[in-house]
């Protein structure tokens, strides 16, 4: 019977793509280097994992609206990390425990299968909520055969208590999910297992009050620990944060704990959080090992209730995408992001040219363009530089200052507004500049900023203007 429901969602989903296309594909803001939804809205990245060599992308997804709502699981996979397939829809709300939503979670391989685990979202006519952890197991990574519930809510937390990532360690299993306790304040739990069905919690990883972080938000959402380059990391989205200068200026924020984890007593030792991303629309990213030994992270290139209504893709049926797959490393006590090397497969078209500009600007014909990756040497930076996409969007170095801004022109209200951080020197920038979003790595990766920008369709302009002295070298490539 239920078995039924779940056929008949994915049947629906499958009509409402088809009856979509033309005016989702006739979006000039659709995406060429990303990941989006087929029809509605998308939001976290979930499963990110290489499983027989094979690629794998799942994602929060409401195929019939751009509201968020009770979530599918979509499916992309891919045998380069460039080249993306839709793959049939992998989880629907079928469900009693996952009726509101098949929430955010994990994938992991084990014995031949793919698994599954997720967040079961119940929610009762008066709006009270339930949660429940999930598995699903899949034997050809296409079609997944729901378990059922293997966790329900332990005590001391409220039912905000979701997106399980599970990892092995030695020889056992682990759990971190996000949550917040009665106090309404956000934590990470730990919960060990041997057999991948029974969990026993471990306690809180590390909270909020807790050692360095003081008093950091009510909720922390999609949580993800690994070690990388010899240290542990705990990445999470904590909600409630206030606005700190440059830090903490979206509705939500995304960062990391980096130190040791104590599998045994369950605890992180750490320092204190650091944001991942500068820029106006990164959250809930999520990491995976590869088969390479790297440990790559998407995000979703949104933040929840940031102007969500107001994004102009909505005309055209659909909302929100992911960011460019990103190699991590950790270096100097800090995650550096890189785009992962195979994106260079889409390089086409190469063009350089090499300025020194004092107190003037310029614009090659030849650099323009609205889809495309620019990668900028900077040999001298004495003033202010600045680079100028489409007459709507900006990255500006003070040299003075030792400030560097990204600034947009806001899609909710026309006027511009901007997000900077600290940094003492830009050598390089890295420009993925695409349709309706722009993701800037400096410094091979030392900060990145990462939004949305929707500029008008006629203008593919792209100046440089240096107030003072600028000496630098400029390679775009079109995109293939
Ligand atoms: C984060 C999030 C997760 C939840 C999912 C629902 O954006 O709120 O905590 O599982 O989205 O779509």
């Amino acid at each position: 019977m239920m078995l039924e429901r779940n056929e008949e969602l994915k049947e629906l989903a499958i009509k409402e793509i088809k009856a979509h296309r033309e005016t989702v594909e006739g979006d000039h803001y659709r995406s060429r280097y990303h990941l989006m939804p087929p029809v509605g809205l998308l939001n976290d990245p979930n499963g990110f994992i290489q499983w027989k060599g094979v690629y794998h992308v799942f994602f929060q997804w409401m195929p019939f609206s751009t509201e968020h709502g009770a979530k599918f699981w979509g499916h992309y996979s891919s045998t380069d990390l460039v080249h993306w397939e839709l793959a049939p829809t992998a989880l629907t709300p079928g469900d009693w425990y996952d009726k509101n939503g098949c929430y955010s979670g994990s994938a992991i391989s084990h014995e031949d299968k793919m698994l599954l685990f997720y967040t079961g979202n119940v929610k009762d006519e008066a709006g009270n909520r339930e949660t429940y952890q999930c598995l699903a197991e899949s034997t050809d990574g296409i079609h997944f055969d729901k378990k059922g519930v293997i966790l329900d809510l332990p005590e001391g937390y409220t039912a905000h208590f979701r997106d399980p990532k599970v990892w092995q360690h030695l020889d056992k299993w682990y759990m971190v999910i996000g949550t917040q306790n009665l106090a309404e304040e956000g934590r990470v739990v730990l919960l060990e297992s041997s057999d991948l069905k029974n969990w026993e919690l471990k306690g809180d990883v590390t909270a909020s009050g807790h050692q360095e972080v003081g008093s950091f938000g009510y909720m922390w959402e999609c949580p993800d620990l690994f070690e990388l380059d010899g240290t542990d990391v705990l990445l999470f989205s904590p909600q409630g944060l206030e606005p700190e200068g440059d830090l903490y200026q979206n509705v939500y924020q995304t960062g990391y704990l980096t130190g040791q984890l104590d599998y045994k007593e369950g605890k992180l030792s750490h320092g204190s959080f650091r944001e991942l991303d500068r820029g106006f629309e990164f959250y809930a990213p999520q990491t995976t090992l590869d088969e390479n030994g790297r440990r790559l992270l998407i995000g979703w290139m949104g933040v929840p209730e940031q102007g969500e209504d107001h994004h102009p893709t909505r005309e055209h049926k659909w909302i929100h995408m992911l960011t460019i797959p990103r190699e991590l490393h950790y270096v100097n006590d800090k995650l550096i992001q890189r785009p992962v090397p195979e994106l260079q497969a889409l390089r086409h078209e190469r063009v350089e040219k090499t300025a020194s500009l004092s107190n003037e600007k310029i614009e090659w014909t030849e650099m323009n363009g609205t889809v495309y990756e620019l990668l900028l040497h900077l040999k001298k930076i004495d003033g202010s530089f600045s680079i100028h996409f489409r007459n709507h969007a900006s990255m500006i170095f003070d040299s003075e200052e030792q400030k560097l801004t990204f600034m947009r022109v806001s899609f909710i209200d026309g006027k511009e507004e901007s997000r900077s951080c600290s940094i003492a020197e830009v050598r390089e920038l890295r420009f993925y500049v695409d349709a309706s979003s722009i993701e800037v790595f400096v410094n091979g990766g030392e900060e990145v900023f990462t939004s949305r920008i929707f500029p008008n369709k006629s203008d593919d302009s792209l100046v440089f203007k240096a107030v003072g002295e600028v000496l630098f070298e400029a390679i775009k490539w079109k995109f293939k």
